[in-house]
């Protein structure tokens, strides 16, 4: 049809064009403001910035910012010709239909954001006539949250050019007063330092950051291409009395309660280790590292517990013991002899660490469960829910536990879960060369419990936010919003019960009474109402399910939208001047796996902003469409042929099932398996899950005993046959990475992981070629590497990547890469996304080897009765009846097949088809 060529050739002119650097006489950043404002711990952030194209053509003008993570955007505006262009934030629906309408008519630009360490991305372009100037303006807020004893605001810039304007100015007003501030970060380094200014009186700082062109090239990490770095202003403000401080305005309240003069409460603090296989190496390491620092820092009247894991449990001691010097000595010798191995039984872990906790009932103090793992259950109970309710039964309430996933690998959507229904919280580790403290610091922070079961009551308030915490830690802070009944301050009261070291506790306002001075500025309170609800309504969905899920995600989006905040459940829509041109930004979230090795790498990410969206919507306009490319191939079920092969039967009628009369015989080479989706009753047949896969502690033996029946999953696959026959089945555990492919020639594999949860699929596809080049395809998106430049793709925009072409639409995924054209199916099953991979060109090299790469297997039924038999290359096995899964169409269907062991079946043993990495 040649389409494929042609397309090929229109992305290769596309990406030279893209590929230009900006050049600074191409447009000119004339002025780069940023403007913050805070307002009792809210803060709310302007970036301005003003540029001209000094081109005699028109040129594409980019905006890239970075904000903090737990901001949300709530404003954006471009200014072009004196006429205003403003986002608006719309559902994700309502957004992407109106985006997809674009794309339909020919224009369009996506947006692709992404997710660094603590911050995430902001970008957009547009066309900007010859010797014209736009202006950007993004708004963002956040409320800050205190930690390790101070508040942190966090200015990112990078302008990607020298500016002649450039500056940042913060005002600060705390009601309360401010203790003390810092102003720390790459760009207050000495060479900078000159360029900053601070001022500071009792309720208010300002800071002044205004560097000169030349500072802008000398200062660490800045270079040719100005600025790069943070800028952080750290500060603490005064708490007199225990109660905090209380605001109030326009029906509104927000409290701020962190005590510190409180005694300390002991606390019991169980580590839950994960040292399994894939802990290997720094991580590890810097585990280790951590846990001897952190040990040394425990109370004398701490008690504490070690507990590492694999696919067995390893107590250091099996009760919890005094943190004395004699036993944190040799709990720090054990620690640093912890080992990698074996797989990832989290559930046994989990239980073990909290019945230790649960055994260790010590009045007047307070529990804590730390787990720390890197990846996901692999043995024992692998199946999430179960774990999360195993779990939840056992900690029942009584201490939080915090989970903290190490890397990329780990769902953190699951730990996430799991802290949350267990009064805790989740943190990511990043797998950096400061893991050790990323991993210290979060200790800290709940290193000095002062308060447990804290209840935050307001006589007279409504619409609250949170108001029971189950444990308070010296260098934090409670945040309580919510409306004053009728804005009647007068019948509103607050306070606080909690339990210290052994005692009630209550605090009350003070006599402070209303300030007639005290006229808060307005919709501010509000909006940190409306800022803390949205972020806790988005943290109580994840808990929820059906009818209750579905009602607290309205009730956030319908805040969302009131507000204009761009929050995972809303996108903004950002009409341009060209041809009504739209542009969707959707937040990042946080659980979704991304990789992000290279962050941070200064120009390495221009570039790959550049890529990704220079002017894509000129890619449609010319006329490239993505699917119905696999449309020349004739569509045979359990079949996925490369067209050119000789003796491919050209029947389009034909749709029967193998093995039924009149299904051709065909001479393609290549066979293709899906799965299965039920468990069917022969027994003998099933893997047998090696018996150490359930070494359990005793005490954990009836969770599992409970649950261990459907584990762990298995996936069927199928091996098409040749000739008029049924296909063969067989089974593969769940929780394995197979070698779909590998061409020697080409220095191409592709590996996926099979779903580990559901029965079916696969959740991971990875595609290397030679060592530079990768690909990862998982049901949100997709990730390209290629050397140090990284993407994420979550849009239907095509990506071109080194030798690579991808064009994703809502059910397949479309990969030419090499000689290969791969098509990977989205399927939906138990409403979860699997991925199946179907080969349709097939690489002309014979030495290809993997699942993908099978050939049909010829074989003969030898014997009927008693039991079917069937003779392979001369060797005789056994089968039996069962049903497998065809996933290899857009739709899945279900089929009968010869099901026997894969070792059976398989011309080399299934061992040969496992790989050890994606
Ligand atoms: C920063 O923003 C505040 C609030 O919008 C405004 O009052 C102030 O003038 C701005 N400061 C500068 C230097 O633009
Ligand atoms: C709590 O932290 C403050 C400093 O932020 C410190 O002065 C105080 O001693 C700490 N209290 C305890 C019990 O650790
Ligand atoms: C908070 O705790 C109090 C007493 O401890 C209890 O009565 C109340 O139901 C709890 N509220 C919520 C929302 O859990
Ligand atoms: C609480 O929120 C609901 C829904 O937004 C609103 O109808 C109600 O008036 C609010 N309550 C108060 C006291 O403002
Ligand atoms: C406070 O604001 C209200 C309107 O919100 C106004 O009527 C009142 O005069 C203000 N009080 C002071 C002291 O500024
Ligand atoms: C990374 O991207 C830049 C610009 O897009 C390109 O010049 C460079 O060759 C890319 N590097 C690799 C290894 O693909
Ligand atoms: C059967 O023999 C052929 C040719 O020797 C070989 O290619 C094929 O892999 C064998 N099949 C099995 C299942 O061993």
């Amino acid at each position: 049809m040649g389409r494929t060529v042609v397309g090929v050739t229109i992305f290769g002119l596309l990406l030279a064009s893209a590929v230009a650097q900006p050049n600074q006489n191409d447009w000119d950043i004339y002025s780069f403001h940023i403007n913050s404002t805070v307002s009792n711990r809210y803060a709310t952030t302007v970036i301005t910035s003003r540029v001209a194209n000094r081109m005699q053509e028109s040129k594409e003008i980019e905006f890239h910012v970075q904000i903090p993570k737990d901001a949300f955007i709530s404003k954006f505006r471009m200014y072009i010709d004196g006429q205003a262009y403003d986002g608006v934030v719309k559902t994700k629906e309502k957004a992407q239909q109106q985006y997809t309408e674009a794309v339909s008519r020919g224009q369009s630009a996506g947006i692709v954001s992404s997710v660094g360490r603590s911050l995430e991305e902001f970008r957009t372009s547009v066309n900007v006539g010859a010797n014209k100037k736009v202006t950007f303006e993004l708004h963002y807020e956040e409320l800050l949250r205190r930690k390790h004893g101070k508040y942190e605001l966090k200015i990112h810039a990078r302008p990607m050019q020298t500016v002649r304007d450039f500056k940042i100015d913060v005002h600060m007003q705390e009601k309360a007063g401010i203790t003390f501030v810092d102003v720390k970060g790459g760009l207050s380094t000495k060479e900078l330092a000159n360029a900053i200014t601070k001022t500071q009186e009792d309720k208010q700082v300002w800071v002044h950051f205004y560097p000169t062109v030349n500072q802008q090239q000398t200062c660490d990490g800045c270079g040719e291409q100005g600025l790069n770095g943070d800028l952080i202003i750290s500060y603490d403000v005064q708490r007199d009395n225990g109660f905090g401080d209380i605001q109030k305005a326009n029906g509104y309240f927000v409290h701020h309660f962190a005590p510190s003069s409180l005694p300390r409460i002991p606390k019991n603090v169980v580590f839950v280790i994960d040292r399994s296989g894939s802990m290997s190496g720094r991580k590890m390491q810097q585990t280790r590292i951590a846990l001897v620092k952190i040990l040394s820092d425990l109370a004398e009247e701490d008690f504490f517990g070690l507990i590492t894991f694999d696919s067995e449990i390893l107590t250091w001691k099996k009760e919890l013991v005094q943190a004395t010097a004699e036993n944190v000595e040799t709990a720090q010798a054990f620690a640093r002899n912890i080992q990698d191995r074996g797989a990832t039984d989290i559930n046994a872990a989990l239980i073990e660490g909290a019945k230790m906790l649960t055994r260790y009932k010590r009045e007047g103090s307070a529990s804590i469960l730390i787990l720390l793992t890197d990846g996901d259950p692999t043995t024992g109970v692998t199946n999430r829910v179960k774990i999360q309710e195993n779990v939840k039964r056992v900690i029942a309430g009584n201490f939080p536990l915090y989970c903290l996933g190490f890397g990329f690998d780990v769902s953190f959507e699951f730990l996430q879960k799991l802290s949350l229904m267990n009064d805790g919280v989740a943190r990511r580790i990043y797998e950096d060369s400061d893991a050790d403290l990323q991993l210290k610091g979060f200790y800290e922070e709940v290193a000095n419990p002062l308060l447990t079961d804290v209840t935050m009551i307001y006589e007279g308030g409504a619409n609250l936010t949170q108001t029971n915490f189950s444990q308070y830690y010296n260098g934090s802070e409670i945040v309580v919003a919510g409306q004053i009944l009728d804005n009647n301050v007068e019948n509103f009261n607050p306070q606080v019960v909690a339990i210290s070291v052994r005692s009630k506790v209550t605090f009350s306002e003070g006599d402070t009474g209303p300030d007639p001075n005290e006229n808060t500025s307005d919709s501010v309170l509000q909006r940190v109402w409306a800022y803390l609800t949205v972020k806790q309504l988005l943290k109580k969905e994840l808990l929820l399910s059906g009818n209750e899920k579905q009602k607290v995600k309205d009730e956030a989006l319908e805040l969302s939208l009131k507000y204009s905040f761009v929050t995972p459940l809303t996108s903004m829509v950002v009409t341009k001047p060209q041809e009504g041109d739209t542009e969707v930004l959707h937040k990042p979230e946080e659980g979704k796996p991304q990789r992000h090795r290279h962050h941070g790498g200064g120009s390495t990410a221009t570039r790959r902003t550049q890529l990704i969206s220079s002017s894509p919507q000129s890619r449609h306009r010319t006329g490239v469409v993505h699917s119905s490319r696999l449309s020349v191939h004739p569509r045979y079920p359990g079949l996925a042929a490369h067209p050119g092969l000789p003796g491919l039967p050209g029947r389009p009628g034909q749709q029967g099932l193998p093995g039924e009369k009149g299904f051709p015989s065909t001479s393609s080479r290549w066979a293709m398996f899906p799965m299965y989706d039920d468990f069917p009753d022969f027994g003998a047949a099933l893997p047998q899950t090696p018996a150490s896969d359930y070494v359990q502690l005793e005490t954990t033996s009836d969770y599992i005993e409970a649950t261990s029946s459907p584990e762990p999953v298995t996936h069927r696959f199928w091996v098409k046959s040749d000739g008029p026959s049924r296909p063969l089945c067989f089974d593969v555990p769940g929780t394995v990475l197979l070698k779909l492919l590998y061409h020697p020639s080409r220095e191409l594999y592709i590996n996926g992981e099979l779903d580990s949860v559901t029965n079916g699929g696969f959740k991971k596809i990875v595609i290397r070629v030679g060592s530079d080049q990768r690909i990862e395809v998982d049901t949100e998106g997709i990730t390209v590497e290629h050397g140090q430049n990284v993407s994420r793709h979550v849009g239907p925009d095509p990506i071109r990547s080194g030798s690579a072409t991808i064009i994703r639409t809502d059910k397949e995924i479309d990969i030419e890469v090499e000689d290969i054209r791969l098509v990977i199916y989205i399927h939906q099953k138990d409403r979860e996304d699997l991925l199946w991979p179907v080969l349709r060109q097939i690489p002309s090299d014979s030495n290809t080897d993997g699942l993908l790469a099978l050939k049909p297997v010829v074989y003969e039924i030898s014997q009927i009765i008693p039991h079917t038999k069937v003779k392979i290359n001369e060797s005789e096995i056994q089968v039996t009846n069962a049903d497998a899964i065809d996933y290899s169409l857009g739709s899945h269907r279900s089929m009968e097949c010869f099901h026997a062991p894969a070792d059976q079946i398989l011309p080399r043993p299934l061992s040969h088809f496992l790989v050890n990495r994606l």
